[in-house]
């Protein structure tokens, strides 16, 4: 008889395990950023970029499109983390770089975007300016992205060169849970090339203050002020390289040199939208959010948006006029793209994924508790 509490406790630890997959991690406030040669930094470790002289600034910066009408709903620029490194130098996270590529791999992703279908489909840069939140993420192999995708190839025919900037919370990567600046690209349909921020040679960061997945700070306010950062990404029609300002001060932060891709002469699609893997534990739907975790009907304040979504066709900035909306799975994650003056071509977008209860899980847990004790009586 003595043996019935403990074998009771352990039946509940094993429910409790069973039912309750999510995971806690440290979280640390200390980043570990290091001052790299701007010639020692991993680009200069690629094949094609032995020679590489870096393009110190771009031959030109396109402007945005000037907007008339004065911004409606109040809204604050938010800061991405800098570091104060030496000129000559770039500040480099110390990620590890074994992470970055297995992450998520196998498991099915899901989206809610809006896509470009420009015609002809050249496009030459992009740019938005996005609404940062700090999305939950349920396990660990799983993240939520959002993010601008400048194309050109498709999966299909196994030619995708991507681009890809915006803010994540992926916990595999940066071992916490925040909401952080990353970029990605890929040249060969994510098969061997890329990764993310610096973790590989390809990226040249010029800037000495900016920080590759550094956080991002403050977050938005749910029913409160929305935080957002800006991005531009534009094609140097000089030199081919493709270069990376954020905020509205177009501050640089460096360039995808044009050697990297197989297939970027211009992109022929550009996506802006949010992204998550969904591990599916135990045959449910992940309860992983996208965006503020809410629906596009909650309305500003409430979900994320993407607002001012520009591309480049012809040398500048212009507002996208055709797009389509497409969401994997609208009961998860949905999106609603419209139009304004001042905010030009915008959507909401996001979701919770399946709607979590705390309550049913406990449940579960004492469903399990019950179920055994009554199975060991039986027995
Ligand atoms: C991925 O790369 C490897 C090594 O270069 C190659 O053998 C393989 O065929 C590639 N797979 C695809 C789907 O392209
Ligand atoms: C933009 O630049 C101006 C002038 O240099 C500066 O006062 C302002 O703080 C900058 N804004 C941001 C968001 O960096």
């Amino acid at each position: 008889m003595e043996l019935l509490p403990v074998m009771l406790w352990m039946i509940f630890f094993l429910g409790l395990f069973i039912v309750s997959p999510s995971f806690n991690i440290k979280t640390s406030d200390e980043e570990s950023v290091e001052c790299v040669d701007i010639y020692e930094q991993p680009a200069f470790h690629h094949d094609l970029l032995k020679t590489h002289k870096i393009q110190k600034q771009p031959s030109e910066i396109p402007k945005p499109v000037q907007i008339k009408q004065k911004n409606k709903w109040d809204t604050r620029e938010a800061d991405v983390s800098t570091w104060q490194c030496p000129e000559g130098t770039v500040p480099i996270r110390n990620d590890e770089t074994t992470s970055s590529t297995s992450t998520g791999e196998s498991y099915p992703r899901e989206h809610a975007v809006v896509t470009t279908n420009e015609i002809p489909p050249k496009m030459y840069g992009a740019k938005a300016t996005m609404s940062v939140w700090n999305p939950t993420v349920e396990t660990e192999g799983e993240f939520s992205l959002s993010q601008i995708w400048i194309t050109s190839g498709s999966y299909k025919t196994n030619n995708l060169n991507s681009i890809e900037v915006g803010w994540q919370v992926l916990p595999d990567l940066y071992q916490d849970k925040k909401t952080r600046l990353f970029i990605y690209w890929t040249s060969d349909t994510y098969n061997v090339t890329g990764c993310y921020n610096l973790l590989c040679p390809g990226f040249i960061q010029t800037s000495n203050r900016i920080v590759l997945g550094g956080t991002i700070t403050p977050i938005s306010v749910f029913g409160g002020k929305q935080s957002e950062i800006t991005v531009f990404v534009w094609k140097d029609q000089k030199s081919g390289n493709w270069w990376l300002s954020l905020g509205s001060n177009h501050s640089l932060v460096g360039y995808w040199p044009a050697e990297i891709f197989a297939n970027l002469a211009y992109a022929d699609e550009v996506q802006w939208g949010g992204e998550i893997v969904n591990s599916q534990s135990l045959g449910r739907h992940t309860t992983t959010h996208m965006g503020s975790g809410h629906f596009s009907d909650e309305g500003f304040g409430k979900v994320g948006y993407f607002r001012n979504l520009e591309i480049i066709d012809n040398n500048r900035f212009q507002p996208v006029q055709d797009i389509t909306v497409k969401a994997t799975d609208r009961k998860f994650y949905d999106i609603k793209d419209m139009f304004r003056e001042d905010w030009g071509t915008y959507f909401f977008y996001g979701g919770p994924g399946r709607i979590h209860s705390g309550v049913s899980s406990l449940a579960l847990s004492s469903f399990f508790f019950y179920f055994s004790f009554i199975i060991f009586f039986i027995i």
